[in-house]
C-alpha cells in the first residue's frame, strides 16, 4: 500500500490486518508510542473537521511522531501549481493526509508525490471513516463476517466507503437512499461481485434483521445550496424509534449529526447508539493505519 485514496486499494485481507493492528493500538497504545519517532504528517484541509483533524493530530503525537495542520486556504497551495507544492511537501514530511472538495485533488497529488498521500474525506470516499467503523463493530461485536449493516438516507461518501469496506470483508450492506441519491456506481461495481450488497429505497426493508443501524447528515460538506431540496426528499429516511420497532441493532452515525434530521436524539442517545465510541475508533484505526503505511 502506497497511498489510501479509497478503500478499493486494499484487499479484505489488508484491512482485516489494520482493524487487527487497531485493536492492538488500542489496548497497548504504550507499545507503539515511539513506533513514528521523527516522522511528520502534513495534514491539509480544503474543509472544516473535527474528529479527522483531531484524531490524525492526536494519533501522530501518541506513536512519538508530529502533525502539521495546513489550511488549504493559507498556504500557498491557493496560489502555486498544486503538484510543485505537494513535492515540496515530500521534502519536509512523510506522509500527507488531505481532504479535499474533488476527489480528483487526490489524485493529482498522489500521482507525484513521495510520499503516502491519505484521503481524509473527499466528495466521493471516507475510507478513514470505514476503517474507524470496522473497528467498532468488531469491538461490539467480536466480528465482522456474517453481520449485516443498513445504510439509510444519502448515498454520499461515507456510505461509498461503507460499501466498499463491509463487503470486502464478508459483511452485508443493505442500503436505502431516495431516489437520485443512490452510491456512486464506482462503489456499487466494487461490491457487486461479492454478492453482499443490496440496494433499495425502503428504509424499512433495509433495517430488517440488520445487526448495525448507520446514517449520516442528509447536506454533506459541499452540497449546501442544495438543502432545500434535500430536506423536502429525506424525512421518510429519518433513523427513529418507529423505523426500527422492536430491533435492536447498534446504531452509527459517522458525525457531526444533525440531531431531528437524520437521527433522533432518542435514538443517537438511546442504550444501543455507539457513536463516541465510533469517534474514538477513528484515532486507533488511523493509527493502525499510519504505522502500515510509515513503519
Ligand atoms: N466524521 C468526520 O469525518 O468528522 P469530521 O468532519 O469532524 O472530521
Amino acid at each position: 500500500m502506497k497511498h489510501l485514496l479509497t478503500l478499493k486499494d486494499l484487499s479484505g485481507e489488508t484491512i482485516l490486518e489494520l482493524i487487527r493492528l487497531g485493536e492492538s493500538v488500542k489496548r497497548f497504545p504504550e507499545s507503539y508510542s515511539e513506533a513514528l519517532k521523527n516522522k511528520v504528517l502534513a495534514m491539509i484541509f480544503q474543509k472544516t473537521s473535527t474528529r479527522t483533524r483531531m484524531s490524525f493530530e492526536a494519533g501522530m503525537a501518541q506513536l512519538g511522531g508530529h502533525a502539521i495542520y495546513l489550511d488549504w486556504c493559507t498556504t500557498n497551495l491557493t496560489v502555486g501549481h498544486l503538484q510543485d507544492e505537494v513535492r515540496c511537501m515530500g521534502r519536509y514530511a512523510n506522509a500527507i493526509t488531505a481532504r479535499v472538495d474533488n476527489h480528483r485533488t487526490l489524485r493529482q497529488m498522489a500521482r507525484v508525490s513521495e510520499i503516502p498521500v491519505i484521503n481524509a474525506l473527499s466528495d466521493r470516499f471516507h475510507p478513514c471513516q470505514a476503517l474507524g467503523d470496522l473497528l467498532t463493530i468488531k469491538e461490539k461485536t467480536g466480528r465482522l463476517s456474517g453481520l449485516k449493516l443498513a445504510y439509510v438516507g444519502d448515498g454520499n461518501n461515507v456510505c461509498n466507503s461503507l460499501i466498499i469496506a463491509c463487503t470486502a470483508v464478508g459483511m452485508r450492506i443493505s442500503v436505502a437512499t431516495p431516489s437520485g441519491y443512490e452510491p456512486l456506481p464506482e462503489a456499487v461495481n466494487a461490491a457487486r461481485k461479492s454478492g453482499l450488497l443490496q440496494l433499495g429505497k425502503d428504509p424499512v426493508k433495509a433495517v430488517r434483521g440488520a445487526d448495525i443501524v448507520y446514517t449520516d447528515t442528509w447536506v454533506s460538506l459541499g452540497h449546501e445550496e442544495e438543502s432545500k431540496e434535500r430536506l423536502k426528499v429525506f424525512p421518510p429516511y429519518q433513523v427513529n424509534s418507529k423505523l426500527l420497532g422492536k430491533s435492536r441493532p447498534f446504531i452509527m452515525h459517522c458525525l457531526p449529526a444533525h440531531r431531528g434530521y437524520e437521527i433522533t436524539d432518542e435514538v443517537m442517545d438511546g442504550p444501543q447508539s455507539v457513536v463516541f465510541d465510533q469517534a474514538e475508533n477513528r484515532l486507533h484505526a488511523q493509527k493502525a493505519l499510519l504505522l502500515g503505511l510509515l513503519k
